[in-house]
């Protein structure tokens, strides 16, 4: 088991992607803290780790939210005695419209859960980390954080910030031996892209634009998070790992 002895705080726990990797991490022996909006969702991860015979924790945060994810890690401290792993996973999609067409508010929401939430998950998990002597922090980036896509401009922007602030908190926080990497995934199946899934004419292509030519599935992104928070990714930091299907080959 990898991460026997470890405490994994997973934001955005309470479905798809979060929720393979709260499912994973547990399985592997860590004790998780699952920090979401939704409650019925992240209750049900936290009841699905524990029928596993797992440890798991749900806390009910808005990433956005200085003060509650402040709280979701002191409350993950005090409960398991420490932070090793913090997988900054919550995200929204944009609505899909051209760049004049997007409210101020949207754009505001977008790069505050998205971008915002990440810096704030790095903020506070830090200064735990260090007193331990290290951890990993692992950010959720997107395909889309590297290629543009029309009418997804805060999105774009988002996830291409979280590339840069993964690089600028490895550079800093290094030496104190906390490794931050980012996972940049493609077209995978959860309730994000429900949207995409209705549109007749634009997703059989949306679904099939990569080298493999098919989706992906949460637990595909899981083990390449796993593997980052990992100590066979011990000498990785700084690094976005791209789970697309090969969707930058082209
Ligand atoms: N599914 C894809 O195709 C895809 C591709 C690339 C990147 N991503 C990214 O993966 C991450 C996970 O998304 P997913 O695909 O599993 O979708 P999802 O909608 O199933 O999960 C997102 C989770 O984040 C939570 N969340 C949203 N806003 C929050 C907030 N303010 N505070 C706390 N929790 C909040 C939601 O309640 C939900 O549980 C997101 O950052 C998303 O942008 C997804």
């Amino acid at each position: 088991m990898r991460f026997e002895n470890k405490t994994a705080i997973i934001t955005g726990g309470a479905s798809g992607i979060g929720r393979a990797a709260a499912l994973r991490f547990a399985h592997e022996g860590a004790q998780v803290v699952i920090g979401d909006l939704n409650v019925d969702g992240g209750r049900a991860t936290a009841g699905l780790i524990e029928e596993q015979g797992g440890s798991a924790l749900f806390a009910e945060i808005n990433v956005s939210d200085s003060k509650q994810m402040k709280e979701l890690i002191s409350v993950t401290v005090e409960t398991f005695g420490k932070l090793d792993i913090l997988f900054n996973n919550a995200g929204i999609g944009n609505p899909n419209v051209k760049s004049v067409d997007l409210a101020e508010e949207e754009w505001d929401q977008i790069i505050d859960i998205n971008l915002k939430g990440v810096f704030l998950g790095i903020k506070y998990a830090v200064p735990e980390m260090k007193k331990t002597g290290g951890g990993a922090i692992i950010n959720t980036s997107s395909l889309l954080g590297i290629k543009g896509q029309k009418y997804l401009a805060a999105y774009n922007a988002s996830k291409a910030g979280i590339i840069l602030l993964t690089k600028n908190a490895a550079l800093e926080y290094g030496r104190d031996g906390i490794r931050v990497n980012a996972i940049a995934p493609g077209v995978i199946d959860t309730k994000i892209i429900d949207g995409w899934k209705n549109d007749e004419r634009k997703w059989p292509i949306i679904s099939r634009a990569n080298a493999l030519g098919r989706i992906g599935t949460p637990e595909e992104v899981a083990d390449a998070v796993l593997f980052l928070a990992s100590d066979e990714a011990s000498f990785i930091t700084g690094a976005t790992l791209s789970v697309d299907g090969g969707g930058l080959t082209f």
